[in-house]
């Protein structure tokens, strides 16, 4: 999604404000432009492409007192540079960048039309400059309170006047505005990252609140100009290094980080001589989860898949009922509330709008929701009645790898903590706190095959389309291993459960149509050879991923990825980073754009 950037102080605005951009670039950028105070008037500047096209038209030597910018990724109207922000009023005085979608954007243009105005982008956003410019009498604050009231839709917006050097307006509703505290400067952004080198000292403001900053002070209201009372928190974390390293992409080096970022998401987590697990944040005793009757897992995407691995993992191990639900559907469907039910939402950004908003409406109906997050301070782990950080570090790639397995550490953890509560023994407990424990070595292991991977890749690049199969617990996994494919390949592809293939998907298997079957030692393998035989009758060619030394699969199979054999139910981190691998490297071959796919974003803030 779009990002923004604001700032008012001592140092020269030009720069701060390309740096913050070029952090906020990974939420999906297609065109990006600043607006500089300057002792002559506004500079703006806009450049279509990446940040580091508006970068090369900047000049170098930072310039300007107060500024905003913004990374955008186009919703309403092409890519343009008249579409790119920020967008000015008839006067040229008012400047405004936004974050989000105006649905009452076309009834108020015809209004602002008809009374004279003229527009120069199709963006939604416009509307904004021109009704400040209508309510503008002297107070900029007030003027956006007034548009506030009239838009519908999210937004995250700043504002600043010609007339007023020195100061930001802001104002919040569904999507991120963060204050950054600086000495003698303030930063506002839709990302704390992109503050983090020039201040900890953050306020996140809430929906419905409008911001003043001056580089001095700061004031918060709600739109009938209440003031809020707002705690300034301190953020704890360094500025995250957002570095590719080595790496020729960000989704490399996320995938091979999978073997620190589990570790960091069980520290402290395990209890070996209890053989359980501790989640402080869950803000629940024993005996409250005991009581628990029900878990339900909301999400999107990859954090959905993760939310249907944990769900047959709770039921399995833990033996309470457990489901996962897409949380665009949920939010919609007037959900029944069942007494006793703890739900999770799960989100990497802590933004996705379709889980804040099921998240909202389950806490409105009187649900109990936690939530699993790794964007520390994102709406969602505020807006949660507690819940769990992933801390699998800021994840850069548009296609999540990294927070996938690190989502599972969590949900894994949490179903130990239920399960020993429960039915299972000391000793089961042990022996899955070992297991845990031992997955750094295990994905380590299955990074050694990323070379093979590389080159059996080529040999199916041919492909159009890939079914993905697996069973029992990995066919959340080959789900998972599809939307990775489809998302930066752009080749069409569906994971199924492999027994359901002769119910229908069969129909799709020639010569052209691959199969990637997930194919562990475990309970269903002679199924699933069933599975692979049925598709290499009918021509298909089947990769496996096999347990090495598997060579009946290796007989059958056309091509075989080997991954080490571990207990049944770790299987998903074993299954996921192969696919992930298999992702990235048909990606590469097929020359896409591996870190930012076509038409997607890192984090949905629309819905
Ligand atoms: C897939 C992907 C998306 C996200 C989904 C939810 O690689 O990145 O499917 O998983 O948009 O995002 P979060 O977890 O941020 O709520």
């Amino acid at each position: 999604m779009s990002g923004i950037i604001g700032y008012c102080g001592k140092k020269p605005a030009s720069g701060i404000l390309l740096e913050g951009l070029k952090k906020l670039e990974y939420r999906g950028c297609d065109s990006a432009g600043i607006c500089v105070g300057t002792d002559t008037g506004f500079r703006i500047i806009k450049k279509t492409g990446k940040v580091r096209d508006l970068k090369a038209i900047v000049p170098e030597e930072p310039f300007g007192q107060n500024g905003i910018g913004h990374s955008r990724w186009a919703t309403h109207g092409g890519v343009t540079e008249e579409n790119t922000h920020p967008h000015l009023d008839c006067t040229g005085k008012i400047a405004v960048v936004h974050n989000g979608i105006i649905e009452n954007y076309s009834q108020i243009k015809e209004k602002l039309i008809t009374k004279g105005h003229v527009f120069k982008s199709e963006t939604d956003t416009e509307i904004i400059a021109h009704l400040i410019e209508d309510f503008y009498a002297g107070d900029l604050t007030q003027a956006l309170r007034e548009t506030a009231k009239l838009l519908k839709g999210t937004y995250g917006i700043v504002v600043m006047h010609n007339d007023l050097p020195n100061v930001l307006v802001g104002a919040r509703n569904g999507s991120p505005l963060i204050l950054g505290i600086g000495d003698k400067e303030m930063f506002i952004a839709s990302d704390v990252n992109t503050m983090t080198s020039y201040t900890k000292q953050v306020v996140y403001l809430e929906d419905g609140e409008i911001i003043t900053i001056t580089p001095d002070e700061f004031h918060i209201s709600d739109f009938h100009k209440k003031s809020a009372n707002k705690t300034i928190k301190k953020v704890d974390w360094e500025s995250e290094i957002i570095e590719k390293g080595d790496f020729e992409h960000f989704m490399l080096k996320e995938i091979y980080e999978q073997k620190e970022s589990v570790v960091r998401g069980m520290a402290g987590r395990l209890n070996v001589n209890l053989a359980t697990g501790h989640l402080g944040g869950l803000n629940m005793t024993n005996a409250e989860l005991l009581n628990v009757e029900r878990v339900i897992i909301v999400a999107a995407g990859t954090s959905y898949h993760a939310g249907l691995v944990a769900a047959y993992l709770l039921e399995s191990l833990a033996r309470i009922p457990a489901s996962a639900e897409l949380a665009s559907e949920l939010r919609y469907k007037n959900p029944i509330i069942q007494k006793n039910a703890l739900y999770f939402v799960v989100s990497q950004s802590g933004e996705t709008a379709d889980t804040l908003h099921a998240l909202r409406e389950l806490k409105r109906k009187g649900a109990k929701v936690l939530g699993i997050c790794n964007a520390v301070g994102s709406t969602i782990a505020r807006e949660t009645d507690g819940g769990v950080y992933i801390h699998s570090g800021p994840e850069i790639a548009v296609a999540s790898t990294k927070a996938f397995t690190s989502q599972l550490v969590a949900l894994y953890i949490f179903t130990l903590i239920m399960a020993r509560i429960r039915d299972m023994s000391f000793e089961a407990g042990a022996e899955f706190v070992k297991q845990l424990q031992g997955l750094p070595d295990i994905i380590d292991k299955v990074l050694l095959k990323s070379e093979e991977i590389k080159k059996l890749v080529k040999k199916y690049s041919f492909a159009k389309s890939f079914l993905f199969l697996g069973r029992g617990i990995n066919y959340f996994v080959a789900m998972e291993g599809a939307l990775k494919l489809k998302e930066i390949s752009y080749i069409h592809a569906e994971g199924f459960s492999a027994a359901e293939v002769r119910h229908g998907p069969i129909a799709l298997i020639n010569e052209e149509t691959p199969s990637l079957f997930l194919v562990p030692d475990d309970r269903l393998r002679d199924k699933i050879i069933s599975n692979i035989r049925e598709v290499k009758v009918r021509k298909g060619k089947v990769i496996a991923v096999v347990v090495e030394g598997d060579d009946e699969v290796a007989q059958i199979a056309d091509d075989v990825i080997t991954v080490p054999s571990v207990s049944e139910y770790i299987y998903p981190f074993v299954m996921a980073v192969p696919l992930q691998l298999f992702a990235y490297y048909m990606a590469l071959e097929l020359g896409r754009n591996v870190d930012q796919p076509r038409n997607l974003s890192k984090s949905v803030t629309v819905g």
